[in-house]
């Protein structure tokens, strides 16, 4: 019994191909009342799939994240997800332990240098500490979180297990949703949204400028999914969405599969390699996740200094920020001090603008549905996100889940 919203011909448009527009393109091809003769289901992306947060973010999954109304379900369907497309293969899903750390950061003095005499053995190097050496035993700290030094590390508590955390590389996930929804009947057109028209009954149609030619198309539509992240009160003014940036960094380096979140109590002499002396007070508190394949995610915290700009291309990264991270996490860690830095990279999170969040669902206006405001666990959230817009789509509801707390009806 297909119900009347199932049988009309649907041309679907998705604003924004990041996380959360590429897992409703995915689902929206697998529900039972997709029929790719009859429906059509195009991304409009302004700049490339996964160019924002999505693209870059940790790819942290945990049964405790919030909001509980959705956790449970994205959780179960980033498992499935993996376990149907050789997710672990494809974007490196596999589950590991989370806890959170106090240490002590240590300075340490980069090689000095000589003036050309490389002959004898004067490298002068700080002396590194022993990994293992008269290691203070530390209440629960897992014998196996070995890549913190001797004695840096003065508490730890778990948060998590391979049962309750999981995680995705965020940027292989997402365009792999993009190629799988693609490869079943979605289309991803490279543009930018500069309207969403309506008519008496609702919406209409989508206006963008095309990413290549400049030209502005319009788009015939009648469900518009409205998922830009940061940019959507941009192209929905009404939408209580704010934008917060944050950097990150990817080190080489094998360690074990932990995700950190660290208390870093910085000593009174710490400068960094840009010489910049604790710009952030006496403690800080880099997240640093191990990720598959010999590499370690960092990021610190959000700042607003640099507004959103226009595009994702557009996002301003600032290097000192980066080394900042750098430098603390290679205050308490040899491996993460040692070990090369492959990217440096900043972008913006997605909030909403009173707290709480993310907004998922209905807006009042007919064919009109928002899916933003994810914070930092967008990429947890995502499958949950996708699937419940699937079902507004076609079932004219979410069903999966009761999610009547993230009615964006409640804030517009
Ligand atoms: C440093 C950092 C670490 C994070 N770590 C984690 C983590 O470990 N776990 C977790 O669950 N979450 C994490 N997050 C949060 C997560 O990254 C976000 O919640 C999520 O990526 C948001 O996805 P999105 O699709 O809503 O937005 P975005 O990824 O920003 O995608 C929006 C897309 O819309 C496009 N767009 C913008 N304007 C237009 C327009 N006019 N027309 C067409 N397209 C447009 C953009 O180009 C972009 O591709 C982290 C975030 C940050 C910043
Ligand atoms: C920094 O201070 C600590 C003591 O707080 C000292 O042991 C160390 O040698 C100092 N390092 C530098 C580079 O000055
Ligand atoms: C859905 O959750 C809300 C609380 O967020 C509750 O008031 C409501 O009764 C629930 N609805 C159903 C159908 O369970």
């Amino acid at each position: 019994m297909a119900s009347s919203a199932a049988e009309e011909k649907k041309n679907i448009v998705i604003i924004g191909g990041g996380i959360i527009g590429c897992t409703t393109a995915y689902f929206l091809t697998r529900h039972p009342a997709f029929s790719p003769t009859k429906h059509s289901i195009t991304i409009l992306e302004a700049t490339s799939i996964a160019s924002g947060a999505s693209g870059k973010a940790g790819g942290l999954l945990a049964l405790w994240a919030y909001p509980s109304c959705i956790v449970p379900l994205s959780y179960k369907l980033h498992a499935e997800l993996a376990a149907e497309h050789n997710g672990e293969k494809r974007w490196g899903y596999r589950t590991l332990h989370c806890g959170s750390l106090s240490a002590n950061g240590k300075v340490h003095t980069p090689r000095v240098v000589g003036d050309g005499d490389m002959s004898g053995n004067k490298e002068e190097w700080q002396k590194l500490p022993k990994t293992n050496a008269k290691r203070k035993p530390v209440v629960g700290l897992p014998q196996d979180l070995d890549w913190f030094d001797g004695d840096s590390v003065t508490s730890y508590s778990k948060m998590g297990d391979p049962t309750t955390t999981a995680q995705v590389h965020p940027y292989e996930f997402t365009t792999s949703m993009a190629d799988l929804a693609s490869e079943a009947g979605a289309k991803v057109i490279l543009g930018s949204v500069t309207s969403i028209d309506q008519a008496d009954s609702g919406v209409k149609s989508v206006t963008y400028t095309a990413k290549d030619t400049q030209e502005s198309h319009t788009l015939p539509a009648t469900d518009v999914i409205l998922s830009a992240g940061p940019w959507t009160s941009h192209i929905f003014p009404a939408a209580p969405i704010d934008a917060m940036r944050a950097h990150s960094v990817t080190i080489k380096a094998e360690v074990s599969p932990y995700a950190i979140f660290s208390e870093i109590d910085l000593p009174s002499n710490f400068t960094g390699s840009g010489n910049v002396k604790r710009r952030h007070g006496r403690f800080v508190s880099p997240e640093m996740y191990a990720r598959p394949h010999g590499e370690v995610y960092a990021c610190g915290e959000g700042d607003t200094l640099v507004p959103l700009p226009k595009s994702s291309d557009l996002v301003e990264c600032d290097e000192s920020r980066c080394q900042d991270i750098i430098d603390y996490v290679g205050s308490i860690s040899t491996p993460l001090r040692e070990g090369e830095v492959l990217v440096k990279q900043a972008c913006y999170l997605p909030s909403v603008s009173h707290g709480n969040g993310p907004l998922i669902g209905q807006t009042g206006i007919k064919g009109l549905l928002l899916a933003t405001g994810h914070t930092c666990w967008g990429i947890q959230n995502s499958c949950a996100t996708g699937k419940l817009m699937s079902e507004f789509v076609f079932d004219g509801k979410a069903k999966s889940a009761n999610i009547s707390s993230l009615d964006p009806r409640k804030v517009l």
